[in-house]
């Protein structure tokens, strides 16, 4: 684990030095940082993974500071192109770290296969007589994969479940299978299809579908933070948090955009990682409506010293072994930045991210609102694209912001003006994001 998760003026370093900082925090090596740039992923590499290759995409690869979790002090690496949002991860974990930062813990690594039969003339009857026979269905199962068991992993158990549908009910056979450290996708699909035959032939019906469910309700993790209440600005600040989180369980229209905040934590590490953003999107928010309404992902409350308690619990199907974790040069060098060695540190590590980024943007609508640090972005973009150096844009936002007004005629005079020597604008901004604000 990081030695240090907070490194001072992070935010304000050059690439360079940033990456001098991540090294001497996480003993990473130069051939680590190597695996990150353009070349190490180029087309050639890409087309391993996908089809019709003839590009690379690329995103803003980062790591959020501040986190301890469980005790030790964790780099979280984050891909985004949203700004705002590593920044305002970072500084919720602040927050976070006088009452010792984030607790976790998880179930064991279960995912869910599910095996469709139809055309079975009694389903109450055959449900039986697939419980009756359910360890044989359990050893052909297990014999797909004899390394998962070995390792300790393998299926723990089936249900079957009768689902009224509108033509018929089908019988719906759910395979448990402890995945360890893997996401599990290609082991219970494998499964699935190995014993769909049998289990046909006992429910006297046909298999049809064979699939994972990605409503990953047997495999979550959990977080759970103490936010101090005088850094997040005062009682008042953490009652209007309390407020805003009250409508969020509420009211659906607003836990949607609530729930977004925690994903735009939760994909970003999840993307760095190489794992699959929409397994995980879609069981989050198949997990937000487990009780049938659409409600927040997370919980918040005050503790007796009027602090505020922040807890997040939802399925993260995520691993370390297969996929576009191991071959992707970069998901691997992110994954050696946060340190983890099995995929329940980094599932943990990804919901405590989820649950900074949500406190951090209740924090900011509680408060000033998103707008400003929406603005200074659009500031930057501005001078941006208007040739601006980045030395020269931090100057012209200091003005805009100051002026109130982000025409892109007056950026191109203020550049003029700049070069010429004219005028030198304060130049001791901020850059383009207030510490906790989101886009
Ligand atoms: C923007 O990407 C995320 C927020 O809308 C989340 C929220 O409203 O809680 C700021």
């Amino acid at each position: 684990m990081a030695e240090n998760s907070r490194i001072a003026g992070f935010r304000n370093m050059s690439v360079n030095d940033r990456r001098s900082a991540v090294a001497e925090a996480t003993g990473l090596d130069d051939g680590a940082f190597a695996q990150i740039d353009a070349t190490a992923f180029g087309p050639e590499q890409a087309a391993n993974l996908s089809e019709n290759v003839f590009g690379v995409f690329s995103l803003p690869l980062g790591t959020a500071t501040n986190f301890t979790i469980n005790g030790t002090d964790v780099l979280v690496p984050m891909a985004t192109e949203e700004a705002s949002v590593i920044a305002a991860a970072s500084n919720a974990a602040r927050m976070a770290r006088p009452q010792g930062g984030f607790s976790t813990s998880s179930t064991q690594p279960i995912m869910q296969a599910q095996i469709q039969l139809i055309n079975v003339a009694d389903p109450h009857a055959a449900r039986s007589r697939i419980l009756e026979h359910q360890d044989e269905v359990i050893d052909l199962a297990n014999a797909q994969d004899p390394k998962l068991v070995e390792v300790g992993g393998g299926v723990k158990g089936l249900d079957v479940r009768l689902v009224e549908a509108k033509s018929a009910t089908y019988v719906v056979v759910h395979l448990h299978v402890d995945v360890r450290d893997a996401m599990g996708a290609n082991a219970v699909n494998t499964m699935a299809e190995a014993v769909s035959g049998s289990l046909a032939a006992i429910a006297q019906g046909d298999a049809l579908l064979r699939i994972l469910t990605n409503k990953a309700d047997l495999r979550l993790s959990r977080a759970r933070a103490v936010f101090d209440k005088e850094m997040l600005g005062g009682s008042e600040v953490v009652d209007n948090i309390l407020h805003a989180y009250e409508l969020a369980a509420a009211d659906p229209y607003r836990a949607a955009t609530h729930n977004k905040g925690i994903m735009n934590g939760i994909s970003a590490v999840v993307l760095a990682t190489g794992n699959d953003t929409r397994a995980v999107e879609a069981g989050a928010h198949s997990h937000a409506q487990a009780d049938g309404r659409y409600t927040s992902l997370s919980t918040f409350e005050k503790d007796a010293e009027g602090n505020l308690v922040g807890n997040l619990e939802m399925p993260m199907p995520v691993g370390l072994v297969g996929g576009a974790t191991k071959v992707h040069p970069a998901a691997r060098t992110a994954l050696r930045i946060a340190e983890v060695s099995t995929a329940k540190d980094l599932a943990e590590i990804i919901v405590a991210t989820g649950l900074a980024q949500n406190l951090a943007a209740l924090r900011v609508l509680a408060t000033e609102g998103v707008q400003r640090g929406h603005m200074s972005l659009h500031a930057k973009n501005l001078a941006v694209s208007a040739g601006a150096t980045a030395e020269e844009a931090t100057a012209i936002v200091e003005r805009l912001i100051a002026e109130k007004s982000f025409r892109f005629d007056r950026v191109q005079a203020l550049l003029a003006e700049l070069r010429s020597g004219a005028r030198t604008p304060d130049a001791q901004g901020t850059g383009a994001q207030s510490s906790g604000g989101q886009k």
